[in-house]
């Protein structure tokens, strides 16, 4: 019950204290992100700890200038990582196949998986978090920041800290939006207004579309948030990363 507690509980940090994160706490935090499922118990995700001033002040501009990354006294950046498995598999008379995007995939699941029981870990312990999804816009900066060898791409970051203060949890879509029993079923146009029609309701929602002179949400994302030309662009610097670290040979 208690780890549901958490779990309902979860809301993104982006204010924290001066505080640092006790060894013991941080400790929890990695071996709870090693514990979780991994492919055929591969592990291959590897976890960058980052907690020195200089190099978060780094991290900041390359995450966009994200103020919480100067705030928050750990970093973890989780990666996608065969270079290990690939390493002791060569060293044990086994020839590795995984330079191909579905091997990309399998370890960007594990990173990916890992970084969610990190965060779980975190909360549960009176942390907060956020993700930082400008670590794969970015990723070609951090391949190099980071040294990273072939092999390995970096997936997510997660911010961590004691929170400053609790903001109230943010709307979620009704269940049904997301469920489906047994086979898809597809979204008539009245599903659609009936699954939006609270979120599209909320005072920030109004107040959003105000400051940004729109008539929809929706365009607050298509417009604002994420428009095509900037997905266009980073999912080019991102394949290109991928292809560099060895996943793009099939
Ligand atoms: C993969 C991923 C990337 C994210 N990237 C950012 C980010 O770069 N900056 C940020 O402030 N929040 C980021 N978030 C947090 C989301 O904005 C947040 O989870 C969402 O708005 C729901 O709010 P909640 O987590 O407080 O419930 C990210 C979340 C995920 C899962």
């Amino acid at each position: 019950m208690e780890t549901l507690k958490t779990i309902f509980e979860h809301r993104s940090i982006r204010k924290y204290k001066d505080t640092a994160v006790e060894k013991d706490v941080l400790d929890n935090i990695l071996n709870a992100a090693i514990r979780t499922s991994t492919t055929g118990n591969m592990q291959v995700y590897s976890i960058i700890v980052t907690q020195d001033k200089k190099r978060k002040e780094e991290l900041h501009k390359i995450h966009f200038g994200q103020g919480m990354i100067l705030e928050a006294p750990v970093l973890l950046t989780f990666n996608a990582d065969f270079n290990r498995f690939n390493k002791w598999c060569k060293q044990r008379k086994a020839e590795p196949g995984y330079d191909n995007f579905l091997s990309f995939t399998t370890a960007a699941i594990d990173a990916l998986i890992a970084a969610q029981n990190a965060t779980l870990a975190a909360e549960a312990q009176g942390l907060g978090v956020c993700y930082l999804g400008t670590t794969t816009y970015q990723a070609h900066k951090l391949v190099d920041f980071f040294n990273l060898p072939k092999g390995v791409v970096p997936m997510t970051t997660l911010v961590i800290g004691y929170p400053e203060d609790i903001p109230p949890l943010v709307d979620r879509l009704p269940a049904e939006a997301v469920v489906h029993y047994e086979s898809y079923k597809d979204y008539s146009n009245e599903d659609i207004d009936r699954l939006y029609v609270e979120k599209e309701a909320l005072d920030e929602t109004k107040k959003l579309l105000k400051e940004n002179n729109l008539e929809t949400l929706a365009q607050i994302f298509t417009q604002n948030r994420y428009p095509k030309n900037v997905n266009v662009d980073f999912s080019r610097l991102f394949l290109e990363v991928i292809e560099k670290q060895g996943f793009m040979n099939q």
